[in-house]
């Protein structure tokens, strides 16, 4: 893509941006339709150098997510001998390269359904820290997850559907929802008095928003375009000042384009089928507290309000 082209691409989103919102929806099927269709990976599945997936781990959002994430698990390893840390969802392990120092010792489990995220984060570990790979979804293997000092679950929940066991049998899918999860990663704290430390973009699209509902659509804009695509579009004008290449900057305008206005297609999809489900910030807390978990701090990440950390005891 030419320089022309991203400023006039960035333009037509800034004037989609100024709209009222209801008439954002119309805006952005227009601009859709306008873009070239370039084939590009999909989301969450390569993470190495050059993918979308490493553009966006350099993004503002995700700088901001990752330094608050990095010096909480700094702190609470640092002071725990012979430690187990527990992740959920790993991506390519840009977290723990950012965390622990080179003389860090101790334990790591990860559970993740991709190998690949596996490869990432035991090249990303320093030589003392041992990697036990659960290639396996959180919902399978809840119920196993042993005893922690910490457990990092950074925008992975949202992809665990319902709110709890009974919501998802309500939409014909069985095991565990997120508050079986979040009951299982207590059990895994409470005996070693650990940490649970979550992120999650603060929006609710869980399961019960049915497909082409207008509030599903008005809040997956909300978070994919209003929020994230809008945080991008200020990385990519340089006005975050996160210092950018040009081929940076095309990556990051595919990452808008694929990941951020091509979400709003997940209103489409039969409820069940998305592969996102996220919650608000009080539906987030309201869990937490259900699963026995104290809440003893929050806030957002980034300056867009999108991505709340949530530090919590057993
Ligand atoms: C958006 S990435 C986040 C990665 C990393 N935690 C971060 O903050 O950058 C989501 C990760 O969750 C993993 N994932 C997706 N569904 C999952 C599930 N049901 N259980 C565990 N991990 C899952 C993906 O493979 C991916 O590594």
């Amino acid at each position: 893509m030419n320089g022309p082209d991203l400023d006039h691409h960035l333009a037509e989103l800034r004037r989609l941006l100024a709209l009222p919102r209801g008439r954002q929806p119309g805006a952005l099927a227009g601009l859709r339709q306008r873009l070239p269709s370039p084939e590009v990976e999909p989301w969450n599945h390569s993470f190495g150098p050059g993918t979308l997936y490493e553009a966006w781990g350099r993004s503002t959002l995700m700088e901001g997510l990752y330094a608050a994430n990095a010096r909480t698990a700094r702190g609470r390893l640092a002071e725990r001998r012979g430690w187990v840390a527990l992740e959920v969802g790993g991506g390519d392990g840009t977290l723990w390269a950012r965390a622990l120092p080179p003389d860090a010792r101790g334990t790591l489990v990860l559970v993740d359904p991709l190998p690949e995220v596996h490869r990432r984060v035991a090249a990303a570990l320093p030589p003392g820290v041992r990697l036990v790979s659960r290639v396996a979804r959180i919902e399978e293997v809840a119920g196993e997850l042993g005893e922690a000092d910490l457990a990092v679950c950074s925008l992975s929940l949202h992809h665990v559907a319902g709110e709890d066991a009974a919501r998802r049998a309500a939409a014909g899918l069985d095991g565990p929802g997120k508050a079986e999860v979040l009951a299982a990663l207590h059990a895994a704290l409470a005996p070693r008095d650990g940490l649970l430390v979550l992120n999650e973009a603060d929006i609710y699209c869980d399961l019960e928003l049915e497909p082409h509902d207008p509030v599903l659509v008005d809040r997956l804009l909300d978070s994919y375009v209003r929020r994230c695509a809008r945080a991008l579009a200020d990385d990519i004008e340089g006005r975050n000042r996160v210092a950018a290449d040009r081929d940076l900057r095309e990556r990051w305008w595919a990452v808008i384009h694929r990941w951020c206005l091509d979400q709003v297609d997940a209103a489409e999809r039969p409820a069940a089928e998305r592969d996102v489900y996220e919650l608000d910030v009080p539906r987030w807390l309201a869990l937490l507290e259900r699963a026995g978990f104290r809440v003893i701090s929050r806030g957002f990440t980034d300056a867009y309000g999108l991505f709340c950390q949530y530090l919590c005891r057993p």
